[in-house]
């Protein structure tokens, strides 16, 4: 081990949550098969984007998610869709470990995120990742929220070029004309030097969009993107989510555009209380199976 490792240990945990039957906040998850072990997974070339096994999280008593299972294949979208509270902006932000998880697993590319397994007298253990290589894998994703969140007293390009300079190191004149090529890809080039209040939500959302993409994300996560716009807006924003798909990026977008689910979903996925009641192709949304689908598809629709 080394003394990186051993500066580190003072977090451990029980080796249940790699295994996906662990148990915490008094929840006890009804199991999972999530035993594969790291070294497996990344032999092999078809590796998962995301593969989250009986995935559980409880906010104090309040057992939110309750054995979450999905897989995401590298250049798919799957598009989760479900009514309010039934835990999809918990998933995200367990998969962005914005949230930490109660039990069960995820894993981006093949790697368990928020935890890896170490050496310790012999047993294999579990310990919580520093904030240096959680912040590594979190590099992989990008996030679009529902609200834009872009500094008001920063341009467009400046929002863009922010992470790449500041967290990323990359120098200005570089992070400058890479931040230009993002604002091409959303066609806000035109709007560079315009500040948040001066563009409509829609350009905003571009833009959020873009800062996102500046740090070179492998995955997309998008929480409800196109809700807080006003109806002619969302369009637009949903044209450049299409773009992007159809460039092969790996996106997992929460969203109640049933119109978009069916024409760019490779996977939809239905949850109500905090599990996968449906999923399949998109055509399960023309020919939902559960009746809890199929309410939900009455209500939106
Ligand atoms: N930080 C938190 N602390 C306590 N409870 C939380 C927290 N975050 C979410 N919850 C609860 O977890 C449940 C699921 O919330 P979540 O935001 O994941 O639902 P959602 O499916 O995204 O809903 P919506 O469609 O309204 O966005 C809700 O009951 C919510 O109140
Ligand atoms: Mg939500």
């Amino acid at each position: 081990m080394t003394s990186e490792n051993e500066a580190i240990l003072n977090d451990e945990i029980s080796t249940s949550i790699g295994a996906g039957v662990g148990v915490a906040d008094g929840v006890q998850p009804d199991g999972g098969a999530g035993t594969a072990t790291q070294a497996s997974a990344k032999a092999a070339s078809d590796v998962p984007a995301v593969k989250a096994t009986g995935v559980h999280k409880a906010f104090g008593g309040l057992h939110v998610l309750k054995g979450i299972d999905m897989t995401v294949e590298p250049g798919t979208v799957t598009v989760i869709l479900g009514p309010s509270g039934s835990g999809k902006s918990t998933f995200l932000r367990l998969i962005n470990q914005l949230e930490t998880i109660t039990a069960g697993s995820i894993e981006i590319n093949g790697e368990l995120i928020g935890f890896k397994h170490v050496n310790k007298g012999g047993r294999d253990v579990l310990q919580t990742l520093n904030d240096r290589e959680i912040g590594r894998q979190r590099a992989e994703l990008g996030m679009v929220f529902q609200r834009f969140n872009l500094f008001p007293h920063r341009t467009a390009l400046q929002n863009v070029m922010e992470a790449p300079v500041h967290v990323a190191k990359t120098p200005k004149a570089k992070a400058r004309a890479e931040a230009m090529a993002q604002l091409e890809r959303v066609g806000m080039a035109d709007r560079a030097n315009y500040y948040p209040m001066q563009l409509s939500g829609g350009q905003q959302q571009r833009v959020a969009i873009a800062r996102a993409l500046a740090m070179h994300p492998k995955i997309m996560l998008f929480d409800e993107p196109t809700s807080a716009l006003d109806p002619e807006l969302v369009g637009e924003v949903l044209g450049v989510m299409r773009t992007l798909a159809d460039a092969g990026m790996t996106m997992i977008v929460v969203t109640h555009e049933i119109g978009f689910a069916r024409e760019v979903a490779d996977q939809v996925v239905f949850m109500d209380g905090g599990v996968v009641v449906e999923r399949g192709s998109s055509s399960i949304i023309d020919h939902p199976a559960e009746p809890r689908f199929q309410d939900f598809l009455s209500n939106v629709l």
